[in-house]
């Protein structure tokens, strides 16, 4: 179904975001079917800290016509409301153990919790229905955890009533097993257990901190877990809670269609993550793997040249597969590299991603892969080519000529860097235009 969108709208969103057509793509995407747009998790601090921000972007979406499912967590009110109330209470494996005396509790702070929300989305007119514990069907499996339920089944029927009347759903984590009995259910299984359920395009986590973080504190854009998932757990900067969170991802994503992909961003950030390429926040995909290959077979060798001819939208010459190459991959047939060497740094021959996979961070996952084998990297492009400002950050210098701007990673010696600066130049097309 294509929606039409008011010149408004759109202007709205552009406000110093993106090309107008970068956010029709988007919006198009996460109109094309309405229950399976997106899962929106929202942390229990940001209802706490954040609650004007939440509610501007979730009208906002609304106000697009996109339907989100909410679905919100409370774990710090409820710690804070118990500890008020002196009663005691104690985790295992990460899971609230649940008294009868914590599940009286945990239902008057959720429920507040959801009417926080509602409320708020009530004065920007905008209406939502509450789930306070009538979404999720649960089993008590594990008596250890006390009144900790498993979802077994989702009241899906109401759920997509309520976005059919042009309400938004704000779910609790709470449930009912068959006979009737109240349970606490952790809001990350209820996320999992209602994705699983929608197959939604996008999950999207909004916490306060807004993504995962690196060792220097800076915000991972992109995580393609086939290939960053063992490093990133190996580290021992990446703390607990991430790594849970990542853990998370990983499981929910396996069981996603290929295509679906989880955000980790905060409220005010939430609209550019949405709507643009380059997002604002941590974009987690299943990813691709990137293959290197020495030499190629016929088979791949058709399909860089493929993948080549596309993206350059010219013929590859017959000899370019001649030669000390190195190739690197996608596992999509969506991304190449090839390197050459004939100087002591190695030549970025070719780099490449296909349109469609803009904005999943493939080209930087290969890059990041072909970078861990070559400590020394040249390579040239034409100064009109809108992949510059990427090279420009990418580099650790550059050089502009007439005819090509040179960039280098790592090479630091004046003689060697003006030798691979030559050897750019002059290097032949390995491509012919057809005009
Ligand atoms: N808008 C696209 C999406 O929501 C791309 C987001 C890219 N985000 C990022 N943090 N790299 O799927």
């Amino acid at each position: 179904m294509n929606k039409v969108y008011t010149k408004e709208t759109i202007l709205k969103l552009l406000s110093g975001m993106s090309s107008e057509k970068e956010i029709r793509k988007y919006l198009e995407r996460f109109s094309s079917d309405d229950f399976r747009f997106a899962v929106i998790k929202v942390g229990g601090a940001v209802i706490q800290n954040d609650l004007e921000n939440l509610v501007s972007s979730i009208s906002f979406l609304h106000e697009v016509g996109l339907k989100p499912i909410i679905i919100h967590g409370g774990g710090p009110s409820l710690s804070s409301e118990l500890d008020a109330n002196e009663i005691e209470f104690s985790f295992l494996d990460g899971q609230r153990i649940t008294t009868s005396e914590v599940l009286d509790v945990a239902h008057s702070v959720f429920t507040s919790e959801s009417k926080k929300i509602t409320n708020a989305l009530e004065k920007k007119n905008v209406t939502s229905k509450a789930f306070y514990d009538d979404a999720f069907v649960c089993e008590i499996k594990d008596n250890k955890l006390g009144f900790v339920g498993e979802v077994c089944e989702i009241n899906i029927a109401s759920i997509k009533k309520s976005i059919d009347d042009g309400e938004i759903p704000i779910l609790s984590p709470m449930g009912r097993t068959i006979e009737g009995q109240l349970v606490n259910i952790n809001a990350d299984n209820a996320t999992l257990a209602i994705s699983k359920k929608i197959l939604p395009d996008k999950v999207i986590f909004l916490s306060e901190l807004g993504g995962i973080l690196d060792q220097n504190n800076v915000l991972i854009s992109n995580i393609n877990l086939k290939d960053d998932y063992e490093y990133l757990m190996s580290k021992d900067w990446l703390h607990s809670g991430m790594k849970h969170k990542l853990k998370q991802i990983n499981n929910l994503l396996n069981l996603l269609p290929k295509n679906s992909s989880a955000s980790i961003t905060k409220p005010l950030n939430l609209t550019r993550e949405l709507f643009t390429d380059a997002g604002s926040g941590t974009l987690v995909k299943l990813g691709h793997k990137i293959n290197k290959f020495e030499s190629v077979s016929l088979d791949q060798s058709s399909t860089v040249q493929s993948i080549l001819e596309k993206s350059f939208k010219g013929k590859l010459n017959k000899n370019f597969f001649d030669g000390n190459k190195k190739y690197y991959l996608s596992s999509c047939d969506r991304a190449v590299i090839v390197m050459r060497y004939e100087e002591k740094a190695a030549y970025m021959d070719k780099f490449a991603v296909m349109n469609d996979a803009r904005g999943e961070g493939l080209g930087k996952a290969i890059m990041k892969k072909m970078m861990l084998d070559h400590p020394k990297i040249f390579w040239r492009s034409r100064p009109n080519n809108n992949i510059n400002s990427y090279y420009k950050n990418a580099c650790d210098g550059f050089q502009k000529h007439s005819e090509w701007n040179i960039y280098w990673i790592g090479i630091e010696d004046l003689d060697e860097l003006s030798g691979c600066i030559r050897y750019a130049i002059e290097q032949p097309l390995s491509i012919t235009y057809e005009y």
